[in-house]
């Protein structure tokens, strides 16, 4: 990137750290733990229970540099990307942030000496506008009085539609969390714009830092809870204050913006290298390349699902420059040239992934694309009037995914109308259905107060512990009684709470012998463990002491099938190269799933070789040691770190010596050996590139194998054969059928034709009228109604009753020509001479069928009745 950027973030954090600040990094892309988030949107996010009061930080004060993804929930910039000088899909924010610290007055003053004082930034103070909340006397006053800001540069800003705080100036993290009234700071960019700050923001006066005052936690039902703290949280858009600082009137001119956008050009030739679609791929390039880094793969849903928007929007944009093949691909490797040593280090090792994944999709969507084109075509020849309809164009947009720029451009060629007005109505009733379908409910948090449980579990299956907090439906009480089901926080407890893919331990709570408490699961929420299960014996109280005890068995088998997993992941690296990243894993009593990205099929050989490796491991007994270290001492060691966003300040590290390390909080046995034996019982393709596979451990391991050999045993006596030849007998009895099935179909058709024969012959003629009334052969119902439509083809004026026997059932048929039904009805005649209520029936006047099961003699009464009833009929008729 260009110096300036580097140098504004240097500036940046020492200013801060100057200011007794703790430099922290930026957290992942992908919020942990937080289901109100699709993406980091904010500084902010990975100190949300720091704000919330839910954890006490361990510094009060901490700047980062956060990179942020605003697409989709509520902080959306995506549609504007492009088509303004400042708006990205992917950006990095400078951030201050005091937990209970320093407030409103601090807070001001050090972004003015940071953007004023010439030894820093060195703004013109003059150019400097402030918004504040309306409500907000306080931080006018610091603005207006104590830095000295003109009453004409500082504007009040008020609630839109009268609904309180819904403001440009009080900013909120999601549509729940975290929140409190804002003041921005503008900067004007002067010289030849006219304009005034009410008219003009994002034009000639910039917003370059947003300085929130978080006092409140938004709950599901909209209400401001008021914190025990007084928080502040910053953002400053590093893309925007560097362009500032050097002058530039639009990111997009920043050095390294600038260099993406020659090198797109070298794949569309356009002349116009200020044209917005050029912005949009830029833009959307580097968003693309830090969400993949980070696993996120296109996909119809959640996360994957915007990160395909993305780069089909990009690929749209590119066909609006008139480029058709793919190239979107192509811009990633010059990307990460200019990006600084760094993350040019983080994002080489996924390069050749984040290509695949992109290249994949730019194909796939062209050939959509394509499809969508030669229907639009289509659809413009087919209308005469030169006009597409709003519905047409939606149609394009929804299925193939045609931007609306995109149709209209081809439209434009064309010389056809479009229905925009019409399109939007459509794309407004998507929309609304889709905010319908997003809007989330989520269980309101349980109440804090700043305590915290110690886990106690790694060594020991049993505490001594006291009972801290009972809930029943997440309400306080006191006492929790026989019966009742609720949750049970202790001070101390052995129970680990499901996290990082294990699951939470079972066991019991005993006070004593009449009192206990089954736990059924085991949760973590902020620095609470929390013992979920029901009330099995007596009663318990706050504050009373009790023995916490795990289900040891249950917690071995999980502790034997975590540190299996640490070997599986190992050994795919192995095996497969270090970019195979995990996707997500589930370790439980019960077996052990595995997700992991490779884009090559696994084979069955791949498959054993993995296990023989992972129970070569576990026969040679290799300790498993676990060590805590600080997280500056573990930096550029070669530790396989999943979750990095956990701000912490140590580290625990599960090291199976020589064979893998990792960042990890579960429980492990002490020995590979204890693990005991490993099976891999499942292996599937879950998505484009990943992968998963199910195993098992221990004596559920060998409980598996002695079930296939027992279920081999059985077949092989099935087969009469013993067990080496099995596969062969197998394969010679399926010649066999498919020999026989062969036989028997050439049997049936002769069947057929004989039958056939017989019937033509036993055909009388009654009054003008051929009667057929006669039992075939036994035929499979199958062949049975093949053989009737055949029949029925060959006679006109007809009443046909047909029956066959199949496997002790008797299956027939009434047909009755429409000329005659009138007078005869077909299905009366069966309902009279049958009882309904045994016999399948369906039918009309002219046909009726069913079955119904009747020993030979019933079965020759009935054919005599039927046979007697129609002769009657007839006659009746003459
Ligand atoms: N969290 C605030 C924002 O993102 C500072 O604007």
């Amino acid at each position: 990137m260009g110096n300036k950027i580097e140098e504004v973030r240097r500036m940046f954090l020492e200013f801060f750290s100057k200011k007794k600040h703790k430099i922290i990094e930026g957290s992942s892309l992908i919020p942990n733990n937080d289901k109100s988030l699709l993406f980091t949107n904010a500084g902010m996010n990975q100190f949300k229970e720091y704000f919330l009061g839910y954890k006490k930080p361990f510094y009060p004060r901490i700047t980062t540099i956060q990179k942020c993804i605003r697409v989709g929930g509520k902080h959306n910039d995506l549609e504007n990307v492009g088509f303004t000088n400042r708006h990205h899909t992917f950006f990095e924010m400078l951030g201050n942030f005091s937990f209970g610290d320093y407030f409103k007055k601090e807070a001001i003053f050090y972004a003015w000496e940071l953007l004023t004082d010439s030894k820093w930034f060195g703004l013109e103070k003059k150019k400097i506008y402030i918004t504040v909340y309306y409500t907000d006397i306080e931080t006018y006053n610091i603005w207006y009085k104590n830095i000295g800001i003109p009453k004409k540069n500082i504007l009040l800003v008020k609630d839109k539609d009268n609904i309180l705080y819904n403001s440009d100036n009080f900013w909120q993290m999601s549509e729940t969390g975290p929140c409190g009234p804002s003041t921005e700071i503008f900067y004007d960019l002067g010289c030849n714009l006219k304009g005034d700050i009410k008219n003009d923001i994002g034009n000639r006066f910039i917003e370059i830092w947003n300085i929130v005052f978080i006092q409140f936690n938004k709950n599901l039902n909209g209400e401001l809870i008021p914190l025990p703290i007084k928080s502040v949280d910053t953002g400053m858009g590093l893309e925007r204050i560097s362009s500032i600082l050097e002058g530039l009137d639009s990111n997009y001119k920043l050095y390294f913006f600038q260099k993406i956008i020659k090198n797109i050009n070298n794949y569309i030739k356009t002349k116009n290298l200020g044209h917005n679609s050029l912005k949009v791929i830029a833009d959307h390039i580097r968003s693309s390349i830090y969400l993949i880094s980070e696993g996120i793969l296109p996909s119809n849903e959640k996360r994957g699902y915007i990160l395909r928007r993305i780069i089909r929007r990009a690929i749209n944009h590119g066909r609006i420059l008139g480029r058709k093949k793919p190239f979107f691909y192509k811009l990633v490797t010059k990307y990460i040239k200019y990006v600084n040593k760094k993350e040019r280090i983080f994002l080489y090792k996924k390069i050749d992934n984040i290509i695949h994944i992109i290249k994949t999709e730019e194909e796939n969507f062209n050939k959509i694309i394509n499809s969508g084109i030669l229907l639009l075509e289509k659809e413009i020849k087919k209308s005469n009037k030169n006009y597409l309809s709003g519905k047409q164009i939606f149609y394009l947009y929804d299925t193939f995914g045609l931007s609306p720029d995109l149709i209209q451009n081809i439209c434009i060629d064309k010389k056809i109308n479009l229905d925009k007005k019409e399109f939007t109505k459509y794309m407004e009733i998507q929309r609304q259905q889709s905010r319908k379908n997003n809007s989330f409910k989520k269980k309101i948090n349980l109440y804090y107060k700043n305590k915290i449980s110690k886990f106690d579990g790694y060594k020991n299956f049993i505490s001594y512990s006291k009972i801290l907090d009972i809930y029943i439906n997440e309400i306080l009480i006191d006492k929790i009684n026989f019966g009742d089901i609720g949750e049970i926080i202790l001070d101390i407890t052995p129970f680990y709470g499901e996290s990082g893919g294990q699951i939470g331990d079972i066991g019991y709570l005993e006070k004593d012998k009449k009192n206990i408490f089954q736990v059924y699961n085991t949760k973590i929420q902020g620095n609470l463990i929390i013992h979920k299960g029901k009330m099995i014996l007596g009663s318990l109280k706050k504050d009373d002491y009790l023995y916490s005890k795990i289900n040891k068995l249950n917690r071995m088998m999980i502790s034997r099938n975590h540190s299996a997993t640490h070997l599986l992941h190992s050994v795919l690296r192995k095996k497969f190269g270090t970019h195979v990243e995990q996707k997500g894993s589930l370790i439980n009593d019960q077996y052990l799933r595995f997700d992991f990205s490779y884009n090559n099929p696994l084979e069955l050989q791949d498959i054993f070789n993995i296990e023989k490796e992972i129970n070569n491991y576990i026969f040679k007994n290799i300790p498993i040691q676990i060590y805590i270290k600080k997280k500056k001492e573990i930096q550029n060691n070669n530790i396989i770190a999943l979750f990095n966003d956990k701000y912490d300040n140590t580290i625990r590290i599960v090291d199976i010596k020589n064979v893998s390390k990792e960042f990890c909080c579960g429980t492990h046995v002490l020995n590979t050996q204890e693990i005991g034996f490993f099976v891999i019982i499942k292996f599937s393709n879950i998505a484009n590139g990943i992968k998963r596979i199910h195993a098992i451990t221990h004596n559920l391991a060998l409980e598996y194998i002695q079930k296939q050999n027992k279920n081999i045993k059985f077949i092989s006596k099935i087969f009469r054969t013993d067990e080496e030849n099995l596969i062969k007998n197998i394969l010679l009895d399926k010649k066999k059928i498919n020999i026989l099935k062969f036989d028997i179909k050439e049997l049936e058709e002769y069947i057929v034709l004989k039958e056939e024969k017989i019937l033509a012959e036993n055909n009388i003629i009654l009054n003008d009228i051929n009667l057929l009334i006669s039992k075939v052969y036994s035929l499979n119902p199958k062949i049975f109604s093949f053989f009737i439509k055949k029949i029925l083809k060959k006679f006109k004026k007809t009443i046909i009753f047909l029956s066959t026997k199949w496997k002790k059932k008797i299956f027939f048929i009434i047909k009755i020509t429409k000329n005659i039904s009138k007078k005869i009805n077909a299905i009366e005649i069966i309902q009279k001479n049958l009882d309904k209520k045994v016999c399948k029936l369906n039918g009309c006047a002219n046909i009726a069928q069913g079955s119904i099961y009747l020993n030979k003699d019933e079965y020759y009464f009935f054919l005599s009745k039927i046979r007697l009833f129609i002769l009657n009929k007839i006659n009746k008729l003459i």
